[in-house]
C-alpha cells in the first residue's frame, strides 16, 4: 500500500489526499481484525472436532469384558473367592498367573505378599472381573464369573488403592459416590469411622469444600481416608485394599490403619502390603512369586518355616527396620 501511495501523495502532480490515504489505511486494520476471527473459528472448530472425534472413539469401544444371555445375581453375595488353576497374561503372550489356586472364605483377611511384579494386583483386577482368565476358573460363592450379571457383582466390591481417585467435587459427594442418596449423618459415620471427620470439619467449607481434578487438594493420606470413608459407606461384601496404607507419615499410618480395621470387619478381604507387619492380623497370608501362590498360612506359620520366602522377606524388613 505504502509503495503505491507515496509516489501519488508526494510530488507536484500529487493526486492523492493525505486524509483519504489515512482513513483508507485505518479502515483496512478494521477490516483485517474481523477475518482473523474468522481463521481463529476455523482453527477452533478443526480442534474441536478432533477432540470430538477422540471422545467418541472412547465412548464407541466395545468392552472386552461382557455379560453372557442370562446373568446371574447373587442375591446376596456372601463373599467366598475360588481361583481353580487360574492363568492369565495381559498381552496374551507372557503369562503373568501361572495356576493360582485357593478358597478364600466369606470374612477372611487374605493378605497377598511378594516381590513387586509378581502378580499380586494382577489377582485383585481378576476377582474384580477387570480382565478375564485365559485359563482354569474364578467362582464367586461357587459361581463361575463369568457368569455373574457383572455390573451387579462389582457393586458388592470395594476398592481401596495405592492413589485413590477423587473426582472433582465436595467431599460429601466423594465420599456419597457409590450411595448418592446417602444420608448426611450417615456419611459422617462413614467419616468418623475413617478418621477423616476431623480432617474434614477443619477444611475451609467442611464437607461442602470442592476438591478439585482428582482431589489434588487434599494430601495423599487425607485422599486415602476419603476413600476408606467412601468404602464404609458402600458397604462391599469383598474388599480390595492395594498398598492402602504406604506414603504416609506413622501417626497417619496408625489412624489408617484403625480405619480399616473398622473397614475389613464381616467382610472378606483381600490387602495387599509391601510393609508386612500391616498384615499380621491377616487370617492367612498368600504369598505370590512369579505368578505362582508359592506359601500360604498365617503370619506365624510361615514365619516357622526357616527356608521360606515370607520368612526371608520378613528377616529383611526387621533389618531395615
Ligand atoms: N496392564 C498391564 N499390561 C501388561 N502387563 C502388565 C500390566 N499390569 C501388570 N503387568 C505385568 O504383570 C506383572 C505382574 O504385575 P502386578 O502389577 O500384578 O505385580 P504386583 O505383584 O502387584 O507388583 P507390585 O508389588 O510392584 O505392585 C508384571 O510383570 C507387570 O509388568
Ligand atoms: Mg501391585
Amino acid at each position: 500500500m505504502w509503495l503505491f501511495a507515496v509516489p501519488r501523495l508526494l510530488g507536484s502532480g500529487a493526486q492523492l489526499p493525505v486524509g483519504t490515504f489515512v482513513s483508507f489505511l485505518l479502515y483496512t486494520t478494521m477490516f483485517l481484525a474481523p477475518i482473523d476471527v474468522i481463521g481463529q473459528m476455523a482453527r477452533t472448530i478443526n480442534r474441536a472436532t478432533t477432540s470430538a472425534h477422540r471422545v467418541f472413539e472412547v465412548l464407541d469401544t466395545a468392552p472386552e469384558i461382557r455379560d453372557v444371555a442370562e446373568p446371574v445375581r447373587l442375591e446376596p453375595v456372601h463373599g467366598r473367592v475360588t481361583f481353580e488353576h487360574v492363568t492369565f497374561g495381559y498381552d496374551g503372550v507372557r503369562q503373568v498367573l501361572r495356576g493360582v489356586s485357593f478358597d478364600a472364605r466369606p470374612g477372611e483377611l487374605i493378605g497377598l505378599v511378594g516381590p513387586s511384579g509378581g502378580g499380586k494386583t494382577t489377582i485383585v483386577n481378576l476377582i474384580a472381573r477387570f480382565y478375564d482368565v485365559s485359563g482354569g476358573t474364578i467362582r464367586i460363592d461357587g459361581v463361575d464369573i463369568r457368569r455373574l450379571d457383572t455390573g451387579h457383582y462389582r457393586r458388592q466390591i470395594g476398592m481401596v488403592l495405592q492413589d485413590p481417585y477423587l473426582f472433582h467435587g465436595t467431599v460429601l459427594e466423594n465420599i456419597r459416590y457409590g450411595l448418592p442418596d446417602a444420608p448426611l449423618s450417615q456419611v459422617v459415620l462413614a467419616a468418623q469411622a475413617a478418621n477423616a471427620h476431623d480432617f474434614i470439619t477443619k477444611l475451609q467449607h467442611g464437607y461442602d469444600t470442592v476438591v478439585g481434578e482428582r482431589g489434588h487438594t487434599l494430601s495423599g493420606g487425607e485422599r486415602q481416608r476419603v476413600s476408606i470413608a467412601r468404602a464404609i459407606l458402600h458397604d462391599p461384601r469383598i474388599l480390595i485394599l492395594d498398598e492402602a496404607t504406604s506414603s504416609v507419615d506413622t501417626e497417619t499410618e496408625r489412624e489408617i490403619q484403625q480405619a480399616l480395621e473398622r473397614l475389613v470387619a464381616g467382610r472378606t478381604v483381600f490387602a495387599i502390603a509391601h510393609r508386612l507387619s500391616t498384615l499380621r492380623k491377616a487370617s492367612r497370608l498368600f504369598v505370590i512369586e512369579e505368578g505362582r501362590l508359592i506359601e500360604h498360612g498365617t503370619h506365624a506359620e510361615l514365619l516357622a518355616r526357616p527356608e521360606g520366602t515370607y520368612r526371608r522377606l520378613y528377616d529383611l524388613q526387621v533389618q531395615l527396620a
